[in-house]
């Protein structure tokens, strides 16, 4: 492996104790261990730090009609092939709570697809996209303009699941 791989690697495992960490926070303080939880989200601030730095030094981060490529690509990938498979996989294997994560990344990841795809085609005309409120579905991930719908199409959530992103 040379240092790219080794960057690569880096990047992904960063980016999984990022994740990892913030999950172990909210257990700690679930346990009542504050401390503790404080500890796992400074780590998890760390892993970020440690993640973004070997992710700029791989030129991972371009322009972002590049970047809107990249997104693109990756989550076609993940709806048209990764997910399919990892669904159909879990099905056979009767892994139900598999089947219902693969199932809701799935879904969420076309959303993602489609509107990546049409800020890519607003973007190309130099302009940011129009203003708009976006939601997100705090069980499933849907992702949504406006308004956050009364029932989530996606997995069935009540509206009150839905988080504003600023
Ligand atoms: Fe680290
Ligand atoms: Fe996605
Ligand atoms: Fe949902």
């Amino acid at each position: 492996m040379g240092t790219s791989e080794n960057l690569q690697a880096a990047f992904a495992g960063e980016s999984q104790a990022n994740r990892k960490y913030l999950a172990f926070a909210k257990k700690a303080e679930e346990e009542g261990f504050g401390m503790t939880a404080k500890l796992f989200r400074a780590a998890a601030e760390a892993e970020t730090i440690h993640a973004l730095a070997h992710l700029n030094v791989m030129g991972g981060v371009k322009s972002t009609a590049e970047n809107l490529q990249v997104a693109i690509a990756g989550e076609g990938h993940e709806f048209k092939e990764m997910y399919p498979k990892s669904l159909a996989e879990a099905e056979r294997e009767q892994n139900e709570p598999a089947v219902k994560t693969f199932k809701h990344a799935l879904a969420v990841e076309k959303v993602h697809h489609g509107l990546y795809s049409n800020a890519a085609g607003v973007l190309n005309s130099g302009k940011d996209l129009p203003a708009a409120k976006i939601f997100v579905c705090g069980i499933c991930g849907n992702t949504v303009l406006d308004a956050a719908p009364g029932i989530c199409p996606i997995c069935g959530a009540p509206k009150t699941r839905f988080v504003e992103i600023e």
